[in-house]
């Protein structure tokens, strides 16, 4: 918990920091409860820099000790930090304090995970383990010693002297501190070597608890291949002796790019074909391609404040979709993308946390590490990138590396390089940064006499704070189909700049259907009149793959909604026409199984809330579980040939094409088990020799209700596991019908193998809650009850944790007054705790509105 008392920090108050930092030395004398932590820090004065208030941050910290060269000092100890007066000229600093890593359940700062000592400090947590300018544009070499019994010592940096119960790093490269890292335990490594493009050799290392050296293999793979990419394709070289990664179970996020070292959540980074599903192997790759990815955009060139988030991380996501675009198949990466960031990204710019990409205030940057920041961070670069070209891109970022190599560095900064090498204007496009909230853009279309006109207009609705919004640049792709299914306009991108615009297409034979913002160019909601005829011709014809997928959900939406509204049937329009697409050997199976995808739940809601209704969660479920069943009865005969088609008889590699095959035969595996009971899933579930088809097995078992013996197979099978037993406690409530999922919730948290402590099982179990919509939003108030509950419990434990997932309640406002009744009530229950986290305190706050 935070003592500093809630303070919101703004962007405008930005101020240099009064002194710089020449070298930092750091000695660990680890102990599990009494830590000792010995600095030694050149500061001198900054010359840029208007004041010279010698404030350290630090939290959690027993002060021993503190010298000013040399001489014992009395620093003011503060909420937050110390205050010391210093000399107007360079001095060196010196402190000890003592830090109980066991204590630390958080997960920031120094603490333990499973007897190993290890390390989060992004984006505050340095505070927590010595005095400091915890400050992202305050950067310095370091230099650290560590001395403990165990048998793995590492820091960030080259490995320096070693022996005896202690080893030095040192890394040359200055970072700001939230990049340092610390691990040390008895661990075991899975080594490699890669040769850089300009010769130097580099020692790579996966260092894991003894018994996961088998999951190893995979991941040290995707390193190879994430280095020789960013060579490839950035021109971006490795600058160490040595790269380092560290599997951790108890991890808040996904993973850390620290300098030479980076730490895994082990979720992230182990992969084995028995005990991973081919979803959790490409996850892996591209958070392993992410975090190293981050050495040139994010540690080289960092951030200068925290409100300049979205410049690593909008940037690093970026590169790591082009990444995995090339290695596996760039329509079905961007189709997925697009999914993920309608479902959490759209949710929360059309919410009470709608923020800019750039924030302008915060309370607690924990906060903001959101789906708005690096999603849609991604999609402006995106679009930034279809603005200017592929080589004013490709100049743009050699001149970005080149000028702010070194540097804590702004969105103005990255701006800038895009300015200078096109000559272009940037300040509308500035407002993507700048303004929260989705766009709308409406669509009208005219033809007369062989021209064919589209009509757009933009707006973009109020967000908290953000009453009016200004018009922005958007790329629209754009192509043009005759009604012989003939491409008559390829791609082009319309650059729309005024809140209302044409463009007009000259010399048509006929009326052509066009396929609008192909690729998804820009992250809006486009609103267009269309029908199901146009939407299945487009969805036969269009050349596009995204937009073919898009007008294949379109036609889903609309029935879906009709059903929801008017207790409509299944549309066979859309039935037929997604028969007709999954029929095709022509496309790729990947693509196949993804159009058999349905809109989430979370999708529809919105799109009922949109339109002035108020949705109704059980409702929404219920027309998913019919229309699911009308396809798995009108496909059983395509399901069973896609089924035997698609079994895949090489040994399991989890390549795309493997994992394309493999989704399209369980895709066709969950039709079928609708009609046979679970029959051939059972078989599958016995067979099996891979977590991808042991999963699906399970799943299609489970919603049969036929799920009880595997569930106990499974788990007697993988209680050794944590990684696997996560994805039992998960899939049963995710599995369970919306009146049980609070139920089986509860009866998962009373397993001996719960715990609050783990991130990763708290959310494979509270997570799984929020992710069963229906059960969640029950309208008994069970679903919210029970949540509210364990947030409660898990706050005083792990604050950031806890407000990550408050964001479960951030649509209440869309549901009936009962819904909107007892949600309140569970957020009103959060907040009344009397020692309730800044982080949760500020999340809270802000979804009640
Ligand atoms: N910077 C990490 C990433 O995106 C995410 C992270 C943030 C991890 C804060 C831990 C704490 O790669
Ligand atoms: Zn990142």
């Amino acid at each position: 918990m935070k003592d500093a008392a809630p303070q919101t920090i703004y962007l405008k108050d930005y101020q240099p920091f009064g002194f710089e930092i020449d070298k930092v030395h750091l000695t660990f004398r680890l102990n599990p409860e009494k830590t000792r932590v010995i600095s030694r820090i050149v500061f001198r004065p900054n010359p840029e820099a208007e004041e010279r208030d010698f404030f350290l941050h630090g939290e959690e910290l027993d002060l021993i000790w503190a010298k000013i060269d040399g001489a014992e000092v009395t620093p003011i100890l503060e909420d937050g930090g110390l205050r010391c007066a210093v000399p107007e000229r360079a001095f060196t600093w010196e402190a000890e304090v003592e830090i109980n890593p066991e204590a630390n359940t958080a997960l920031e700062g120094l603490y333990m995970s499973n007897g190993m000592y290890c390390t989060q400090c992004e984006a505050e947590g340095f505070r927590k383990i010595t005095y400091y300018p915890d400050r992202p544009d305050v950067m310095a070499p370091f230099e650290v010693r560590i001395e403990g019994d165990e048998k793995v010592k590492l820091s960030n940096g080259n490995p320096g002297a070693s022996g005896d119960g202690f080893a030095e790093w040192h890394d040359p490269w200055p970072k700001p501190a939230y990049l340092f890292a610390l691990v040390a335990g008895d661990l075991v490594n899975h080594p490699d070597r890669f040769e850089t493009m300009s010769g130097r050799d580099v020692e790579l290392n996966i260092w894991v608890r003894p018994g996961d050296e088998g999951k190893c293999a995979f991941g040290m793979e995707a390193l190879k291949a994430s280095m020789r990419w960013d060579e490839d394709v950035y021109g971006r070289e490795y600058d160490l002796d040595i790269f380092n990664i560290v599997a951790v179970d108890d991890f808040n996020m996904g993973a850390m790019e620290n300098k030479g070292l980076n730490i895994f959540n082990s979720s992230c980074v182990l992969a084995s074909p028995e005990t991973s599903t081919d979803g959790n192997f490409e996850r892996v790759e591209a958070i392993i391609a992410h975090e190293y990815f981050h050495n040139w955009t994010g540690n080289r060139i960092t951030c200068r404040d925290w409100f300049q988030l979205c410049l690593k991380e909008g940037l690093t996501v970026f590169r790591d979709a082009q990444f995995t675009s090339d290695m596996r198949s760039e329509p079905v990466k961007r189709i997925s993308d697009v999914i993920a960031l309608r479902a959490r990204q759209f949710c929360e710019d059309n919410g009470p946390l709608a923020h800019p990409v750039r924030p302008e205030s915060f309370v607690e940057i924990n906060n903001f590490y959101t789906a708005t920041v690096y999603e849609k961070g991604a999609e402006v670069i995106g679009m930034l990138k279809t603005l200017v070209g592929d080589e004013a891109y490709a100049k743009a970022l050699d001149l970005y590396f080149e000028r702010h190599d070194g540097d804590a560095a702004t969105i103005e900064d990255w701006l800038r390089v895009f300015e200078d090498t096109t000559g272009r204007d940037l300040s509308q496009f500035k407002r993507w940064y700048e303004q929260a909230g989705t766009p709308r853009v409406k669509v009208r279309d005219t033809y007369k006499d062989g021209t064919f006109t589209l009509h757009l207009e933009q707006s973009t609705p109020p967000t908290p704070g953000q009453d009016v919004k200004d018009a922005r640049v958007i790329p629209i792709a754009i192509g043009l189909l005759a009604p012989n299914g003939n491409e008559v306009v390829p791609t082009q991108v319309l650059e729309m700049t005024q809140a209302n615009q044409s463009f007009v297409f000259e010399g048509l034979a006929s009326r052509p259907v066009p396929s609008i913002l192909r690729g998804f160019s820009a992250p809006v909601i486009l609103e267009r009149e269309s029908d199901n005829a146009e939407r299945a011709f487009l969805l036969a014809h269009d050349t596009d793959p995204f937009n073919k997928w898009e007008a294949g959900r379109a036609l889903a939406r609309d029935g879906l909604l009709a059903m929801i509204r008017n207790g409509a049937g299944p549309d066979d329009a859309y039935l037929d026409a997604i028969e007709a697409v999954a029929r095709d050997d022509n496309l790729d199976p990947a693509f196949r199984a993804l159009a058999l995808g349905l809109p989430s739940q979370e999708d529809l809601a919105q799109s009922l809330y949109e339109a002035g209704d108020t949705p109704d969660p059980q409702a929404i479920w219920d027309a998913l579980e019919t229309l699911k069943q009308a396809q798995a009865q009108k496909m059983q005969d395509l399901a069973t040939r896609l089924y035997a088609q698609y079994q895949v008889d090489e040994p399991y590699a989890p390549n795309a094409e493997q994992s394309g095959a493999r989704a399209l035969a369980n895709a066709a595996l969950g039709m079928i088990s609708r009609v046979d009971g679970g029959a051939l899933a059972q078989k599958q579930y016995d067979n099996a020799d891979n977590m991808t088809q042991q999963l699906a097995a399970l799943s299609c078992l489970l919603k049969a209700g036929k799920g009880a013996a595997a569930v106990t197979a499974f788990y007697d099978q993988w209680k050794h596991d944590r990684l696997v037993i996560d994805k039992w406690f998960s899939l049963q409530i995710l599995q369970a019908d919306p009146d049980d999922a609070a139920e089986v919730t509860q009866i998962l948290t009373n397993h001996p193998d719960f715990t609050m402590k783990n991130p990763n099982r708290f959310r494979a179990t509270l997570g799984a809650l929020t992710m069963n919509t229906a059960g969640f939003h029950h309208v008994s108030g069970v679903g919210y009850g029970v949540l509210a509950d364990w947030l409660i419990k898990l706050d005083p434990i792990n604050p950031q944790t806890t407000a990550r997932m408050c964001t479960a309640f951030e649509t209440w406002k869309r549901y009936d007054e009962t819904r909107q009744e007892m949600a309140a009530r569970a957020l009103d229950r959060i907040l009344a705790q009397p020692e309730l986290s800044r982080d949760t305190t500020e999340m809270v706050t802000r979804i009640r509105g």
